[in-house]
């Protein structure tokens, strides 16, 4: 089982790369993990793709999303939305049309925002253009507010969130869902 991780934060050891950490570190040995650097992809643009210039980065991840049982899609909350960069991931990983790789993968949505509300709307708005995008994200999603307050340097600091966010992971990979 494969599972790929996306972060659409740029900030590594920021608040949603913990919860992406946190997400994945109870898997058994048997679930491959692996991340792909959303920074390294270049802003999707639809002419260069068609002639072939959009560079070895989309290859790569297209080659990952195409490749993975399930996806754990993380993202910040930026202006009431989810980032530029999260959502240039699903936009690269939407084409080329008829034979896009995001197309049926099982997503679970995560995120970790400053302002109560915020969470709401990034996973409603990931929700929509992942399943725009063809992708089967799971019903449900997981989020924390106030990330300032809500981590400590074991993870959670509630524990008990900390169990649904991994609980939430192994239903992804449950073969009901893949
Ligand atoms: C451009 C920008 C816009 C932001 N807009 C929001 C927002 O609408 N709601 C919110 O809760 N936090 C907002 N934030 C704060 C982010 O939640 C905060 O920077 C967070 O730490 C980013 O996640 P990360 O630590 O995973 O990078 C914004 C931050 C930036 C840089």
């Amino acid at each position: 089982m494969k599972l790929l991780v996306l972060v659409g934060s740029t900030h590594a050891g920021g608040y949603n790369d913990r919860l992406a950490e946190l997400a994945v570190r109870e898997l058994p040995a048997e679930v491959e993990v692996s991340r792909f650097d959303l920074s390294t992809l270049p802003f999707y643009d639809e002419v260069a793709d068609a002639e072939g210039r959009l560079g070895a980065s989309v290859d790569a991840f297209r080659a990952a999303v195409a490749d993975a049982d399930a996806i754990l899609f993380t993202s910040p909350a930026y202006n009431g939305t989810l980032s530029a960069v999260a959502k240039n991931a699903i936009d690269v990983a939407s084409r080329p049309r008829g034979n896009a790789p995001i197309v049926d993968k099982p997503v679970l949505i995560a995120t970790a925002v400053y302002t109560k509300g915020a969470d709401e709307r990034v996973i409603d708005h990931a929700r929509l253009a992942l399943t725009i995008a063809g992708a089967k994200p799971l019903e449900r999603a997981f989020s924390v507010t106030e990330h300032f307050a809500a981590f400590d340097e074991s993870g959670l600091a509630d524990k008990d969130r900390e169990r649904e966010l991994q609980g939430l992971v192994a239903d992804l990979l449950s073969p009901a869902t893949v």
